[in-house]
C-alpha cells in the first residue's frame, strides 16, 4: 500500500488548472513550479519519474465563464486549454504529458470509476438519494455550486459561493447560504426535488480513512495533515458526486438523464487518464499501469491549499474503494501567494498573467522561476511584489550567481584565451582556501539534497545560492587578479577550481533554472553532468573532481543575467488592476432574463493624495469607429486640450460610433498606456454604470475648454 523507503518509481502530478482563463503566477507557484523542481531533481538523480497534468474542463467554473464571454463551454475550453498549455511549456514546466479532461479516454476512465462504485455491493460506496436543491424557475435550471451566491452562514460575509466561502474558507452547500441568489437572474431561488448519487464518506471514514490519515502524520506537511485531521474530527458527511448540469461527463446509468459527474469526481481521475494517454502516445498502452498499480510507486500530488480535502480524503478514498489503484504517498500542498499584499483573482483580473510576463520579459523565464521559488508559500501565505522581483534579480541572480560565473570565465579568457588552465603550483595558504571551499560546498550540497527530499524547495535554493557565495568567497580570498601581475604559477589552479565550481552550479541549478543551466553548460563547452553522475563519481561532488577538463576551450562568456531597472518594474506595478471588491456577486446576463440589480458595495476609504494622483480632464470625442473582432470595443480619437490621442473604450454595446462624435467627456489622462486588440490606448473615458450594467458618459456640465481639470 505504501512505497518502501526508496520507491522504485515516482508519479508526480500538478493540480489540473481549470481551462476557464489564462493562468497567473499564483498557479505557477502553487502547483507547477514546485512539482517541476522536484521532477527535474528526480530525473537528474536518474530516478524513474513520470510527470502528468492536463486542463480541467468540466464544472461550473467553465460554464460560468462561458456565460460571461457569451461562448459555449466547448468554445471556452478550446480557447484556454492551448493558452495554458503553451504558457506552462514556455516556463519550462516539464510534463511528460499535458492532457485535457474533455477527451474520450478520460470520459471512459471516469465513467468506469462510477460504474465500479455503483456495482460494488460488498461495500456500498454510493447511496442514491432524493434531495431538495436550489432551482431558478425563470431559467428552468438547477443552481449547483457557484450558480448561487449569498451570505456565508459561518462568517456572515456577503458574496459567498454555493460551494465555498472565499472569505473564511468554509466549504458550503448551496442550501446553507443566507439570502441565496441565482447567478443567472439574481433572483431568490426556490427548492425543488432531484435525485443524486452520494459518496458515503461517512462510512469510508470509519472503515478506512481514519487509519489511512493516521499513518501520514509524520510524512505529510503539518499544514496538510492538520487540515485533513480537522475535517475528520468534524466527521465526514456523504457528498453528492453528481450534478444537474448540461456540461460534464454523463452519469453512465440508464435512469440518469441530464445528470453529469461532479467536476471534483472526474478531475482527479484526469491524472490517471493523462497517464494512459502518455502510454498510448508512446506506443506502449500498458505502460501506465505500474505507475498507478504497483505499490512501489510513490504518487505525489502538488496542489494549492484549497484542494487539500479532495487530495487527502476524497480522491484517496476513491482510489482505495475502486480497488485497482495505489493511494497517494505525498501531498505537498502550498499555501497562497498574494500579489502586492492582495489576493490574486482571475475573475477580478488581479494577477500577473504568465502570457503577459512572457511578452514583457522575453528570455527571463528563469528569473520568474527563481523569484517564485524563493517566495514559495511552503509554510504560510507569501507575497509577490515587483520590488522584490527586481531586488532578487539584481542582488542575487546578477550579483551573486551571475557575478561568480562571469568573474571566473572572464579571467579564463583574459589570461588563457579561454582555455581552461591545468593547475601548476600552489601554496599552503591557497590550499587552506581550497579546503575551506570544499568544506563549504560539502555542507551546501548536503543541505540541497536533504531539502529537496523533504519538499523544502526554498531551502534547497538557498543552498544553491550558498554554493555560488562560497565560490565568490574563494575568489575573494585567492585574488587571482593580483597574483596574475607577478606572472605566478598559482593562478591556473585557482581558475581551474573556479571553473569546476561553475560546472557544479550548472548541475545543481538545473531544477530551478533549467534555461540558465543549459546556457551555462554551453559556456563551459561541456556535456551536461547529472546529479546522479556527480554523486556516482569519486568522493563527494564537493570534492570538485574534474567536470570540465583542463584544456577545454571556452567561448567568450555572455552575461548570465542582467539588471532590471526601476522603470521596468514601475510599469508592471502601474498596470496592475486594483482588486475591486465583490464584482462577482453581480448577476450574470442570460438570454431572455433580467437580474434584480443591486448597487455595488461601497469601497474602502482612501486619502486625498490617492485621489490627487488621478489626472482627469475634459475632452471631446472627434472620431469613433468599431474595433474589428471585438464586439465591445470602440476606438475613439480625443481632443484633450493637451494633445490628440487614441483611447479604446468598452462601450460598443452602449453607444453607436456615429452617435458620439462631438460628445464631451471626462478622461482619465494619466492612466498607463495599454494595448487592446493591438491598439495603443492612452487613457480611459469615465463612464457611469447603472445597477443593470448600462454605461453612460460622465459629462462636464457647462461649456468648459478641453483640458480643463476635474478635481
Ligand atoms: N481545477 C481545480 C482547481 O483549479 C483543481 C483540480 S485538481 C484535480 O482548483 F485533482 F482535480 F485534478
Ligand atoms: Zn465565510
Amino acid at each position: 500500500m505504501k512505497p518502501s523507503a526508496e520507491p522504485r518509481r515516482y508519479l508526480v502530478t500538478s493540480a489540473l488548472p481549470y481551462a476557464n482563463g489564462p493562468i497567473h503566477i499564483g498557479h505557477l507557484a502553487g502547483a507547477f513550479l514546485p512539482a517541476d523542481i522536484y521532477v527535474r531533481y528526480l530525473r537528474s538523480m536518474a530516478k524513474d519519474v513520470l510527470y502528468v497534468c492536463g486542463s480541467d474542463e468540466h464544472g461550473v467554473a467553465i460554464t460560468l465563464r462561458a456565460q460571461k464571454e457569451h461562448l459555449t463551454p466547448r468554445e471556452i475550453i478550446d480557447k484556454y486549454h492551448p493558452v495554458i498549455r503553451d504558457s506552462l511549456k514556455a516556463f519550462g514546466i516539464s510534463f511528460d504529458n499535458y492532457s485535457r479532461t474533455s477527451l474520450p479516454i478520460h470520459r471512459e476512465t471516469a465513467q468506469e470509476f462510477f460504474t465500479r462504485f455503483a456495482e460494488n455491493k460488498e461495500f456500498e460506496v454510493f447511496e442514491q438519494k432524493e434531495t431538495e436543491q436550489l432551482y431558478d424557475p425563470k431559467v428552468d435550471r438547477f443552481l449547483p455550486d457557484r450558480y448561487v451566491t449569498g451570505t456565508c452562514p459561518v462568517c456572515n460575509s456577503p458574496g459567498a459561493y454555493g460551494d465555498q466561502c472565499e472569505k473564511c474558507g468554509s466549504s458550503l452547500s448551496p442550501t446553507d447560504l443566507i439570502d441565496p441568489r441565482s447567478a443567472y437572474t439574481g433572483e431568490t431561488p426556490v427548492l425543488r426535488k432531484t435525485s443524486h448519487w452520494f459518496l458515503r464518506l461517512d462510512k469510508m471514514q470509519q472503515d478506512w480513512l481514519n487509519d489511512f490519515v493516521a499513518q501520514q502524520q509524520d510524512r505529510w506537511k503539518p499544514n496538510v495533515y492538520g487540515q485533513c485531521k480537522s475535517w475528520l474530527d468534524g466527521g465526514l458527511q456523504p457528498r453528492a458526486i453528481t450534478r444537474d448540469l448540461d456540461w460534464g461527463i454523463p452519469v453512465p446509468l440508464p435512469d440518469a438523464e441530464g445528470k453529469v459527474l461532479y467536476v471534483w469526481f472526474d478531475a482527479p481521475i484526469g491524472y490517471i487518464s493523462s497517464t494512459k494517454e502518455w502510454a498510448l502516445q508512446r506506443g506502449t498502452p500498458d505502460a501506465w499501469k505500474p505507475y498507478w498499480q504497483d505499490p512501489d510507486t510513490a504518487l505525489v500530488h502538488f496542489i494549492g491549499k484549497d484542494n487539500i480535502v479532495f487530495h487527502t480524503l476524497i480522491f484517496p478514498a476513491m482510489l482505495h474503494y475502486h480497488g485497482d489503484y495505489i493511494v497517494p504517498w505525498q501531498i505537498p500542498a502550498n499555501e497562497f501567494l498574494n500579489l502586492e499584499g492582495d489576493k490574486m483573482s482571475t475573475s477580478r483580473n488581479y494577477a500577473v498573467w504568465l502570457h503577459e510576463y512572457l511578452q514583457d520579459f522575453p528570455g527571463k523565464e528563469d528569473v520568474l522561476r527563481y523569484v517564485l521559488a524563493a517566495t514559495l508559500p511552503e509554510t504560510k501565505d507569501n507575497d509577490f511584489t515587483w520590488k522584490d522581483f527586481q531586488a532578487r534579480n539584481n542582488n542575487e541572480l546578477v550579483a551573486i550567481l551571475g557575478n561568480f560565473v562571469n568573474r571566473v570565465l572572464t579571467l579564463v579568457q583574459k589570461y588563457y584565451q579561454g582555455a581552461v588552465p591545468r593547475p601548476v603550483d600552489t601554496t599552503p595558504v591557497l590550499e587552506t582556501h581550497l579546503t575551506a571551499l570544499k568544506q563549504e560546498l560539502e555542507t551546501y550540497v548536503r543541505a540541497y539534497s536533504d531539502s529537496m527530499e523533504r519538499f523544502r524547495f526554498r531551502d534547497a535554493l538557498t543552498a544553491l545560492m550558498n554554493m555560488a557565495r562560497a565560490g565568490n568567497g574563494y575568489l575573494q580570498q585567492c585574488e587571482p587578479w593580483k597574483l596574475a601581475r607577478d606572472q605566478s604559477g598559482l593562478v591556473p589552479g585557482i581558475l581551474y577550481h573556479g571553473v569546476q565550481v561553475c560546472a557544479l552550479l550548472a548541475a545543481y541549478m538545473e531544477p530551478f533554472l533549467p534555461f540558465t543551466a543549459g546556457r551555462l553548460w554551453d559556456m563551459l563547452n561541456t556535456p551536461r553532468v547529472s546529479l546522479a553522475e556527480l554523486q556516482a563519481g569519486e568522493g563527494s561532488p564537493a570534492a570538485l573532481s574534474e567536470l570540465v577538463p583542463a584544456g577545454t576551450l571556452l567561448p567568450v562568456p555572455p552575461l548570465l543575467f542582467d539588471k532590471i531597472e526601476d522603470d521596468t518594474v514601475a510599469a508592471q506595478v502601474a498596470r496592475l488592476q486594483p482588486p475591486a471588491t465583490q464584482t462577482t456577486t453581480a448577476p450574470l446576463p442570460v438570454e431572455g432574463t433580467r437580474g434584480t440589480p443591486e448597487l455595488s458595495p461601497a469601497k474602502p476609504e482612501i486619502q486625498f493624495p490617492d485621489f490627487e494622483k488621478l489626472d482627469i480632464r475634459v475632452a471631446t470625442i472627434t472620431a469613433a469607429e468599431r474595433v474589428p473582432k471585438a464586439d465591445r470595443l470602440l476606438k475613439l480619437t480625443l481632443d484633450t486640450g493637451l494633445d490628440t490621442r487614441t483611447v479604446v473604450s468598452g462601450i460598443a454595446e452602449h453607444y453607436a460610433p456615429e452617435a458620439i462624435v462631438g460628445q464631451r467627456v471626462c478622461l482619465l489622462a494619466n492612466l498607463a498606456p495599454r494595448k487592446l486588440k493591438g491598439i495603443d490606448s492612452q487613457g480611459m473615458v469615465l463612464m457611469a454604470e447603472s445597477p443593470e450594467g448600462t454605461l453612460r458618459f460622465v459629462v462636464p456640465a457647462e461649456d468648459l475648454p478641453n483640458g480643463s481639470v476635474v478635481r
